[in-house]
């Protein structure tokens, strides 16, 4: 069935491997099969989907704009689709949350804009040197790899990656106040031997390091450590951005506002590819086109962002995702806890996380290929991939929401009891 794949595709392809289906349609929270064959998902495309597959009023702003014959693509020249989107931006994001950010459009994929952001934090302070922390993912060129700290995604690049140290994340000692002591430690001791940075680089919550939720207060203590050495602080908000954690931005809970935000995934609204930097406009000193790119003036993802900053205003996604947070909050605790007393859980709005590493870090994969055999699209994440990662798109209806969770439950209850593993 799948020949012309195997034949014919790279084999670099990896989420098809886990989910052997041939997609046709989507809708909201559910994919069909080229069968009929229906699917919950809670991947939503890595987080490219927070508005839903096919969102009924994001769509109607894209066919519109498309039935006008109206510009599509026009590198970085000025549009009314951008003027639009720009002003939308200040208008319903900037000015409410007292945001002044310029925005810089970058190449089409997350890690582009990581890049700029590493690119635009030397130049700024003339440092090779950035932080980044255990667990992180960034992206897989060669500056955002060097900050991902998989040693599978590391092995691809086939030369050293460097002029990065890794420090310890907030969970990986016993307290969090012991990684803001290390960083601390090693940024006053003028014997560390470690290079002041450029930046100090995060995710607030590691999403492919295995959901891993910071805590406001080290959110708060690597502000402060930042300030006092003079350091960027960079947020990737790439795949926790755009209300995935209840909130648009997902820093916002801890009352900080970075140097910096990389944004991408769910910022076009619609899944389209487009990714963008905030800069805070003392920083923002690239001279003309010394970032460039053909693909940095999406003007269908201008025109679906726009429509997505309005759906979430008018809609009050942020609280959605808060009140569906207690619903899977309360559903993990009460009826998935309780199966194995070893299963960690953890997760803030709507991005959780299932890890089995007390029990088997393998059984992981077991559960994901039940809940695909029983209509459930769900991912793995973190060390040894031990964690299953609940991320369906915000707009997900209640019911779909609980039929996918019962689906996760029942494939939990089926692997762990399972007397043959
Ligand atoms: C936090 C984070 N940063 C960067 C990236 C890279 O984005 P892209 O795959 O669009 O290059 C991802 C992708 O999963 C991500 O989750």
């Amino acid at each position: 069935m799948f020949d012309i794949f195997e034949k014919r595709e790279s084999q670099v392809r990896s989420y098809c491997r886990n989910f052997p289906i041939e997609f046709n349609k989507a809708k909201g929270a559910v994919l069909t099969s080229i069968d009929g064959q229906e699917y919950i998902d809670f991947f939503a495309g890595a987080g490219a989907m927070n508005f839903g597959h096919n969102n009924e009023y994001i769509k109607k702003q894209i066919m519109d704009y498309l039935s006008q014959d109206k510009i599509i693509h026009a590198l970085d020249m000025f549009t009314e689709a951008k003027e639009k989107w720009l002003n939308g931006f200040t208008e319903k994001i900037f000015i409410p949350k007292n945001l002044d950010y310029k925005i810089m459009c970058c190449g089409a994929t997350g890690t582009n804009a990581v890049e700029a952001a590493l690119k635009l934090a030397r130049k700024n302070t003339k440092r090779t040197n950035v932080f980044a922390f255990t667990g992180a993912f960034h992206g897989m060129t060669l500056g955002s790899l060097a900050m991902t700290s998989d040693r599978h995604s590391r092995l691809g690049a086939g030369l050293p990656l460097n002029n990065v140290t890794f420090v310890p994340y907030y969970n990986a000692f016993k307290d969090y106040t012991q990684s803001l002591d290390y960083l601390e430690m090693i940024l006053s001791d003028d014997h560390s031997g470690i290079d002041l940075p450029a930046a100090i680089v995060l995710e607030t919550v590691q999403a492919e390091g295995g959901v891993n939720v910071a805590p406001k207060e080290w959110l708060q203590g690597i502000r402060k450590i930042c300030d006092k050495y003079g350091i960027l602080m960079i947020i990737d908000d790439i795949q926790v951005g755009i209300c995935r954690t209840g909130d648009f931005f997902s820093w916002e809970r801890a009352n900080i506002i970075p140097d910096m935000v990389v944004l991408s995934k769910s910022i076009s609204g619609f899944g389209l590819p487009m990714a963008i930097l905030l800069v805070k406009p003392e920083y923002d000193i690239f001279s003309p086109a010394e970032h460039n790119g053909t693909f940095r003036g999406n003007q269908l993802g201008f025109v679906g962002s726009l429509a997505g900053i309005e759906y979430y205003h008018d809609h009050q996604l942020d609280k959605e995702v808060k009140r569906k947070e207690k619903i899977v909050q309360d559903f993990l605790e009460r009826r998935i806890m309780p199966i194995d007393v070893r299963l960690d859980i953890r997760g803030i709005g709507l991005i959780w996380g299932i890890d089995f590493i007390k029990i088997d870090a393998q059984l992981s994969k077991a559960v994901m290929q039940k809940c695909v055999e029983n209509g459930l699209i769900i991912e793995r994440a973190g060390r040894e991939d031990s964690v299953i990662k609940i991320l369906p798109p915000l707009t997900i209806e209640d019911d779909t929401l609980l039929n996918g969770l019962s689906i996760l439950e029942n494939a939990v209850k089926d692997v762990l009891s399972n007397p043959a593993r």
